[in-house]
């Protein structure tokens, strides 16, 4: 019997051992089998990877977050690197390199004009329609659409400034109710901004105790925040299938219908010889192609209209917010940065009226702080990933068609090589020795460049002066008693956010 079940324990172990000995093989044999396809390829180096995990591992280990990690890698090979973030599927090329962006992006833009899925938020909702995630042809007809339309509608010019000084009197307003008592700054300046896109689509802005505008708010940023590029949803999408992504479907859907009413209004009383807003320009757009005798899934179709309508108010909400909160974090950490601020307000437009775009030639501190937030803390840490339209060469690597690009923003503007001491936050990089000029740096890009880079850049530009100066005249930031500086570190979400932070806003 003993020697029965010896027998039995040891051919259980060499099964064992042999599966083990299976399991070794098989993985050396994807590790070199991937070298020379990768040899073969012609890819750009990158990290170690792991069949079929590829950087998986490495990433979720890491204690830094993302854009961290690709610019610590990126600096280290060179600036151009394969990196594998979808199990299974081919390493993306990641750009940290600011020359080597240039090259690409101005040089050989048309080999970059389509979109690399981002599965939580083109593969779900789907890219038809999208400004943001269209390819090749149809993103150059939104493209040129919503430039347009921007321009009709007075975006970037004096109608549209008027729209944003008064919202910022209803912001301060709104922060003077808070009397000078500690409140978290986030869902009000995330109102104020978004109201100004809600303007500019919907024709009309919302009240801040809005219950609808606030869960449409509230919705936009819950899905941002749970759909990073590195978040477990865009590694396996099929999770966006199971009950724990039912929340940011719910929160899509709520996001949809919502649009979808507001169009229907719009419909209902639209005139084609008067065009309020950008909605009515889509409308009249989608009537242009019915006209021409388009298939029902041409680009400009109501079906897809939520969606156009959708990017806008992402693109135009979460970004230009998050950087004016970062700007209220910086300077609780800096209190001599809004003295200077404060100080330059005074002298420049007083406190009898309000700051208007025609100051900012003559206001270089607050420019200066303005770029120096977006390219210590740039919301869009890295652009919207890029698919290579045809074969690209690059510093005699291969980058293949349909492989996804990505542009690692952060790393390029906190680069040691190309910044000193970029790790501090240092308005003064940004002026000239005597500190009257602004100075231009070639090598600072929040926005992108090229064909695909931001569509709002100037009105976000306007938006953050306008909204910025409104707040300094009227209020000192102060941290509240007791509370410890808030930190400048951010958390992972779709965009490059800060961590939840309290205020007393005091007024001047
Ligand atoms: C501080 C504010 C903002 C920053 C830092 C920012 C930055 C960016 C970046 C980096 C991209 C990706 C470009 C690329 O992939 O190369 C982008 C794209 C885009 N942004 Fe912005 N953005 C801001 C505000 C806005 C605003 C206010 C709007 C207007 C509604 C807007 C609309 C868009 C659109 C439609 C695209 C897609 C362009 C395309 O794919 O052709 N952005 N933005």
């Amino acid at each position: 019997m003993a020697g029965q079940n010896s027998a039995a324990i040891s051919s259980l172990l060499t099964g064992a051992l042999d599966l083990k000995s299976v399991g070794v093989f098989l993985l050396i044999f994807l590790v070199v089998l991937r070298f020379f396809r990768d040899r073969q390829k012609n890819l750009p180096p990158g990290p170690w990877r792991w069949p079929l995990l590829g950087n998986i591992p490495a990433l979720a280990r890491s204690t830094k977050l993302i854009h961290e990690l690709f610019a610590e890698w990126g600096w280290q090979y060179g600036g151009v690197m394969s990196v594998g973030l979808s199990p299974g599927r081919s390493p993306i090329t990641v750009i940290s390199d600011i020359d080597a962006a240039k090259e690409l992006l101005l040089n050989k833009g048309e080999r970059l004009l389509d979109r690399a899925p981002v599965p939580s938020l083109s593969t779900v909702t789907g890219t038809k329609g999208s400004f943001l995630w269209a390819d090749g042809e149809t993103g150059k007809e939104q493209r040129h659409f919503g430039l347009g339309a921007f321009r009709k509608l007075g975006v970037g010019k004096k109608s549209l400034e008027h729209k944003i000084t008064e919202e910022a009197r209803y912001l301060v307003e709104r922060i003077e109710n808070e009397k000078n008592r500690s409140f978290d700054p986030n869902l009000i300046i995330h109102n104020a901004v978004s109201n100004i896109i809600c303007t500019v689509c919907f024709g009309y802005r919302f009240d801040y105790d809005d219950p609808n505008f606030k869960k449409l708010v509230r919705s936009l940023q819950y899905i941002l925040h749970t759909t990073g590029v590195g978040s477990l949803a865009n590694i396996f999408p099929v999770l966006l299938l199971t009950p724990l992504y039912s929340k940011v479907q719910g929160c899509l859907r709520y996001i949809r219908e919502r649009i979808n009413g507001i169009v229907q209004e719009h419909r209902d009383s639209y005139d084609p010889n008067d065009y309020r807003d950008f909605i009515d320009m889509y409308i009249g757009e989608i009537d242009e192609t019915e006209r021409k005798g388009a298939a029902g899934d041409a680009t400009f179709a109501y079906q897809h209209i939520w969606r156009a309508i959708f990017d806008m108010f992402a693109a135009g909400t979460d970004t230009t917010s998050n950087t004016i909160l970062w700007v209220i974090a910086a300077v609780l950490n800096h209190p001599e940065v809004q003295e200077k601020i404060q100080r330059e307000i005074s002298e420049v437009v007083g406190g009898d009226r309000q700051p208007s775009c025609e100051d900012r030639p003559s206001m270089p501190y607050t420019n200066a702080v303005l770029n120096e937030i977006q390219r210590l803390r740039p919301v869009a840490a890295s652009a919207l990933p890029y698919k290579a339209t045809r074969e690209i060469k690059l510093r005699g690597y291969t980058i293949p068609k349909g492989g996804p690009v990505f542009f690692a923003l952060w790393a390029m503007m906190n680069d040691p090589r190309v910044w000193d001491r970029p790790e501090e936050f240092n308005p003064d990089r940004f002026l000239s020795k005597d500190g009257t000029k602004l100075i231009q740096h070639e090598r600072f890009i929040p926005f992108s460049i090229g064909r695909r880079s931001c569509l709002g850049e100037g009105l976000a530009r306007m938006e953050m002066f306008l909204f910025v100066t409104n707040l300094f005249q009227r209020f000192t930031f102060k941290l509240p008693l007791g509370a410890p500086k808030p930190s400048m570190r951010g958390v992972p979400s779709f965009t490059y956010v800060p961590e939840p932070f309290d205020v007393c806003a005091v007024k001047r």
